[in-house]
C-alpha cells in the first residue's frame, strides 16, 4: 500500500497567517501540521508516501521532509497547480501508485488515539474503498455518511445542507487501484472541484465500500479554521504534558512501525537534543 499526503490549497481562511507559508506548514503546538497525518500513515506501516502541494510551497515540503530516508521512508513530491480537489491526488499521484492500492490523507487532518493504527494497518490488503465515520455537531461543514447498525453505508453526501446523520467522513480513505479509473472519469462539482464523495459515491454504487466507525477513543481534529487551529494545539499540548507522550511525530511512527531501529530514533534524538522535541523523543526511545 503507498500513501498520498494532499498538502495543497491557498488556506484562504487562515489569511494573513497562510498568505506567504502554507497552511499544512503551520505549526500545531510544537511541531508543523503535516508532519500529523504523515505520521497517521507512517504508523499504519505505509512508508513509500507522495507529497502533493502547490508550486510554491512544494519546496518548502522537500526541504522539511526531505526524501524520508531518515525515518525508514520514501518520500516522492507532485505539484497540484491549482486547487482542484481531493480526488486530483489520484490523477497526479498516478505513476506513483503505479499498481498498487493508495491511502490518501489530508494535510490538514489530525488524528490520535485509540486503535487507529491497528484499524488502519488492517488495510493493507484492500479490496475496493474504505472510509472512516466521526460523530461532530456541524455535519453539514464535511462529507455526511449515513449507515446503519452494520455499518452498512446507506448514503454520502457532501456538505448537505440537511445531513442526513452527524457522522461525517474524515480526510483519510483507503482504496484500491481502481481509483485511479475512478478520478480521471469525474466531472467538477459545483464549487469546481473533483470530489472525493464521488469517488466514494462510485465504490458505494459497486457495493465496494465499507466503513468503520472511528472508535470513541479516537480523536479527529480538522485545523481548517482558527479557533480549530488553537484547539488542535491546545489538544496535543494537554496530551504530552500530561502523559508524556509525542503526538504526531514521524520519528516515533517510524520507531514504532518498525521503519527505524531504536538507535535510529535515538541518533534523531541527540540531533534535536536542544529543544523539548528532542527530548521528549528520547523519553520514547528510553521506555
Ligand atoms: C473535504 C471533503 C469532505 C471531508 C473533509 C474532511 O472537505 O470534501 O468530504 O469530510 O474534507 O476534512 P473540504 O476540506 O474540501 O471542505
Amino acid at each position: 500500500m503507498k500513501g498520498i499526503v494532499l498538502a495543497g490549497g491557498n488556506g484562504t481562511r487562515l489569511h494573513p497567517l497562510t498568505l506567504s507559508v502554507s497552511k499544512q506548514l503551520m505549526p500545531i503546538y510544537d511541531k508543523p501540521m503535516v508532519y500529523y497525518p504523515l505520521s497517521t500513515l507512517i504508523a499504519a506501516g505505509i512508508h513509500e508516501i507522495l507529497i502533493i502541494s502547490t508550486p510554491e510551497d512544494l519546496p518548502l515540503f522537500e526541504r522539511l521532509l526531505g526524501n524520508g530516508s531518515q525515518w525508514g521512508c520514501a518520500f516522492s513530491y507532485a505539484e497540484q497547480a491549482e486547487p482542484k480537489g481531493l480526488a486530483e491526488a489520484f490523477i497526479i499521484g498516478e505513476s506513483f501508485i503505479g499498481e498498487s492500492s493508495v491511502a490518501l490523507v489530508l494535510g490538514d487532518n489530525l488524528f490520535h488515539g485509540g486503535k487507529l493504527s491497528e484499524q488502519l494497518s488492517a488495510l493493507n490488503k484492500i479490496e475496493g474503498g474504505h472510509i472512516f465515520a466521526y460523530q461532530v455537531k456541524d455535519p453539514e461543514r464535511y462529507g455526511v455518511v449515513e449507515f446503519d447498525q452494520s455499518n452498512r453505508i446507506l448514503s454520502i453526501e457532501e456538505k448537505p445542507k440537511q445531513p442526513k446523520s452527524s457522522f461525517v467522513v474524515p480526510g483519510i480513505y483507503f482504496y484500491d487501484n481502481t481509483v485511479i479509473q475512478k478520478a480521471k472519469g469525474l466531472r467538477p462539482s459545483k464549487r469546481g472541484e473533483l470530489e472525493i464523495t464521488d469517488i466514494n459515491k462510485s465504490y458505494l454504487a459497486e457495493q465496494r465500500l465499507s466503513l468503520t466507525p472511528l472508535d470513541q477513543e479516537s480523536a479527529w481534529l480538522d485545523t481548517g479554521t482558527l479557533e480549530s487551529l488553537m484547539e488542535a494545539s491546545q489538544y496535543v499540548q494537554a496530551l504530552q504534558s500530561r502523559q508524556g507522550i509525542l503526538v504526531g511525530s514521524p520519528e516515533v511512527a517510524a520507531y514504532t512501525s518498525k521503519a527505524i531501529s531504536l538507535k535510529q530514533l535515538l541518533e534523531i534524538a541527540n540531533k534535536f537534543s536542544y529543544t523539548p522535541y528532542g527530548e521528549a523523543i528520547k523519553k520514547v526511545a528510553n521506555r
